[in-house]
C-alpha cells in the first residue's frame, strides 16, 4: 500500500520532544520510518519519549534552549554525530501569562529566546554548516492562533509566535537555492499539559468560555497536530512552503 507520508530514510531533529505535541510527533515520525534526534530540557521526559519510538538509530540530547549562545556548538556536534538532516521540527516552547503592565524586558526576552530565537538559531546552523541539512529538506515550527488573535496576558507569547510566522516567509526566500521548505502550524488550544493545567487553574475564564462557545470542532488532539507536521515534512507536500496551516477548530471564524 502507498503511504504518501512515508518518512523512511529521513533523519529529523525534534525540539520539545519530552512532552505534549513534540513527544506525540516524535512517536508518529518514528512510526512513519524516520530516524530522530530529540532535544529538550527535560532529561527524564526525553528518555521516556526515546523509549517509545519505533525503529532504531534514534538519539537525544538535553539542552536548555534559553542558552542561545550554546546552540551553535550543540547543533554542530549533533551533525557530526548523526549526519545530514532532512527535517527539523521546533515544538519547544513556553507560554507564561503576564499582564502587559507587568511585562518587563527580561520576561518578554525569555519567551522570545525559547520560542522564537532558538528556532532561528537551530535553523541557521543546520542550513549553514556543510552537510547539515539536505537540499529539498523541510522545516516545521509550532506557531499558535495567539500570533493573530489578541488576548490579555499573552503579549510575549503572541509576539514570539507572530515573529515565527513572519520569519518563515523570509527564511524560505533566503533558502530558495537549497529548495528547503519552511512552514508553521497554527493551532488554537491543543489537549496537552499546557491546556489541562490552564483548565484546572482557570475553569471559569473567558478563554475557556470562548472555546466552549466558538471552537465548534473541539480542542485539537496532539495526534492531529502531529499528523499535520508529518504531512509538511513528507514528500506529499513538496511544493508547500512559507505558509502557516491554521487548525483553530473554527474559533477564529466566530
Ligand atoms: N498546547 C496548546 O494548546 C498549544 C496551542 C498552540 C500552540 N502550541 C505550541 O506548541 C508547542 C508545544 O506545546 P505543548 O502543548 O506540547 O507544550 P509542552 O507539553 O509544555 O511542550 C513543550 C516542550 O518544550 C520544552 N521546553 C520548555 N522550555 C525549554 C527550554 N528552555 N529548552 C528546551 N526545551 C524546553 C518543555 O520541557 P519541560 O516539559 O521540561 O518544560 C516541553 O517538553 C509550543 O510551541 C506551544 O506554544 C501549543
Amino acid at each position: 500500500m502507498i503511504n504518501p507520508m512515508d518518512l523512511t530514510g529521513k533523519r529529523i531533529l525534534v525540539t520539545g520532544a519530552s512532552s505534549g505535541i513534540g513527544a506525540c510527533t516524535s512517536r508518529l515520525l518514528s512510526q512513519l520510518g524516520a530516524s530522530l534526534v530529540l532535544l529538550d530540557i527535560n532529561e527524564n521526559g526525553l528518555a521516556h519519549t526515546l523509549s517509545q519510538l519505533a525503529g532504531e538509530g534514534h538519539g537525544s540530547k538535553v539542552i536548555n534552549l534559553i542558552n542561545t549562545e550554546q546552540i551553535e556548538e550543540v547543533i554542530k556536534e549533533i551533525i557530526q554525530t548523526y549526519g545530514t538532516f532532512d527535517g527539523f521540527v521546533h515544538c519547544a516552547g513556553i507560554a507564561p501569562m503576564r499582564p502587559f503592565h507587568m511585562s518587563k524586558k527580561e520576561d518578554v526576552q525569555k519567551v522570545l529566546d525559547i520560542n522564537f530565537y532558538s528556532f532561528i538559531e537551530i535553523s541557521r546552523v543546520l542550513t549553514k554548516v556543510r552537510g547539515g541539512f539536505r537540499a529539498g529538506g523541510s522545516i516545521v515550527v509550532m506557531s499558535s492562533t495567539a500570533s493573530i488573535h489578541g488576548k490579555p496576558t499573552k503579549i510575549a507569547y503572541s509576539a514570539s509566535k507572530a515573529a515565527i510566522d513572519a520569519a518563515i516567509r523570509c527564511m524560505t526566500v533566503e533558502l530558495k537555492s537549497k529548495k528547503i521548505r519552511i512552514n508553521s502550524v497554527m493551532p488554537s488550544w491543543v489537549r496537552t499539559q499546557m491546556f489541562t493545567s490552564y483548565v484546572e487553574h482557570y475553569p471559569d475564564s473567558a478563554e475557556i468560555r470562548e472555546i466552549n462557545d466558538k471552537q465548534y470542532l473541539g480542542v485539537s488532539e496532539p495526534s492531529e497536530v502531529a499528523n499535520v507536521i508529518a504531512f509538511l515534512l513528507s514528500d506529499a507536500t513538496k511544493t508547500i512552503t512559507g505558509t502557516t496551516i491554521l487548525m483553530d477548530g473554527g474559533i477564529l471564524q466566530g
